[in-house]
C-alpha cells in the first residue's frame, strides 16, 4: 500500500559552524491514511521540526518526503504554499484565530484563499463548527470563548479545506484537563470518521488516546508501536 506520508532519510540542520544544529537526523516515517499518530519526545527533540516538513512549511536539508506519493521535498516555495492550503490542516498550541474576526469568518478564512464562493464557505464554515460542538458560538469572537473553544474553532478551520492530513502541534498545550478531554474526543471522532491526525505532544495520557505513538529523541525515532 502506498503511504500518505512517506519520509526517506530525513534530516534538517540549522545554522552553521558552532551554532550547527542537526534537528532531524535521518529519520524515515510512513503514515496511512486513516491513522491518528501521537508523536513525543523531550524539549528540542525535533517534533516541530518533523512537523513543519511533513507539513510543507519547511523543506529538509536532505532526504525525500512524499505525499501522497507526489515528491514534495524539492519543491518551490509557492508550490508549498499551496499544497499547504489546499491539503493540510494545521492546529497550533496557541490556537492562532485571528483576534477581532468572529468563529464563523476564522473557519472561512482557508476558503478565501483557495477562491471558493461567499455562500459555499459560509456553509462548509456552519456545518464545521456544528461538527465540533460551536453552532451556538457562529458570531463570537475569540475573546468571547474559552480556550478550549478556541481551540475547537481552530480545528473546525484545520478541516474546512477537507485536508488530506491534520498536523497538531501540542494542541492541549494551553488547555486544561477538561478542555483538553475534549479536544481529544474531537480528534477521536474525527479519526473515527476516517481523517488522519498527526499530533504531538508532550503528555502522555494525551498521547495515549491516539492508536499509534511515534517517540523523538535526538531527530530520530527511538520508539514506534501501536495502542491496543
Ligand atoms: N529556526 C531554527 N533555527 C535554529 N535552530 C532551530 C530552529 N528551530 C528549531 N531549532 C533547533 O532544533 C532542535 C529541534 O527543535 P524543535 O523545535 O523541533 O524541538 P521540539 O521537539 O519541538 O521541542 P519542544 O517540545 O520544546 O517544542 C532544537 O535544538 C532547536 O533549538
Ligand atoms: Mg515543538
Amino acid at each position: 500500500m502506498k503511504a500518505l506520508i512517506d519520509a526517506q532519510n530525513i534530516s534538517k540542520i540549522y545554522g552553521e559552524d558552532s551554532n550547527r544544529t542537526v534537528a532531524l537526523d535521518g529519520l524515515n516515517l510512513r503514515i496511512n491514511k486513516g491513522e491518528f499518530v501521537a508523536i513525543i519526545g523531550p524539549s528540542g527533540s525535533g517534533k516541530s521540526t518533523l512537523m513543519h516538513i511533513l507539513g510543507c512549511l519547511d523543506r529538509p536539508t536532505s532526504g525525500k518526503y512524499f505525499l501522497e506519493g507526489k515528491l514534495v521535498s524539492n519543491l518551490g516555495e509557492n508550490e508549498l504554499a499551496r499544497i499547504r492550503n489546499e491539503q493540510i490542516g494545521f492546529v497550533f498550541q496557541a490556537f492562532n484565530l485571528l483576534p477581532r474576526t468572529k468563529s464563523i469568518k476564522n473557519v472561512e478564512l482557508p476558503l478565501i484563499y483557495s477562491k471558493v464562493k461567499q455562500g459555499e464557505r459560509e456553509t462548509r464554515a456552519r456545518l464545521m463548527l456544528e461538527a465540533v460542538g460551536l453552532s451556538d458560538k457562529l458570531n463570537s469572537l475569540p475573546s468571547q470563548l474559552s480556550g478550549g473553544q478556541m481551540q475547537r474553532v481552530a480545528i473546525a478551520r484545520a478541516l474546512v479545506n477537507k485536508p488530506l492530513v491534520i498536523f497538531a502541534d501540542e494542541p492541549t498545550g494551553n488547555l486544561d484537563s477538561k478542555a483538553s478531554q475534549e479536544i481529544i474526543e474531537i480528534f477521536k471522532k474525527l479519526n473515527r470518521e476516517g481523517r488522519t491526525i498527526v499530533m504531538i505532544t508532550h503528555e502522555k495520557e494525551v498521547a495515549g488516546k491516539a492508536k499509534r505513538i511515534i517517540a523523538i529523541r535526538d531527530g530520530k525515532i527511538v520508539s514506534d508501536r501501536r495502542v491496543k
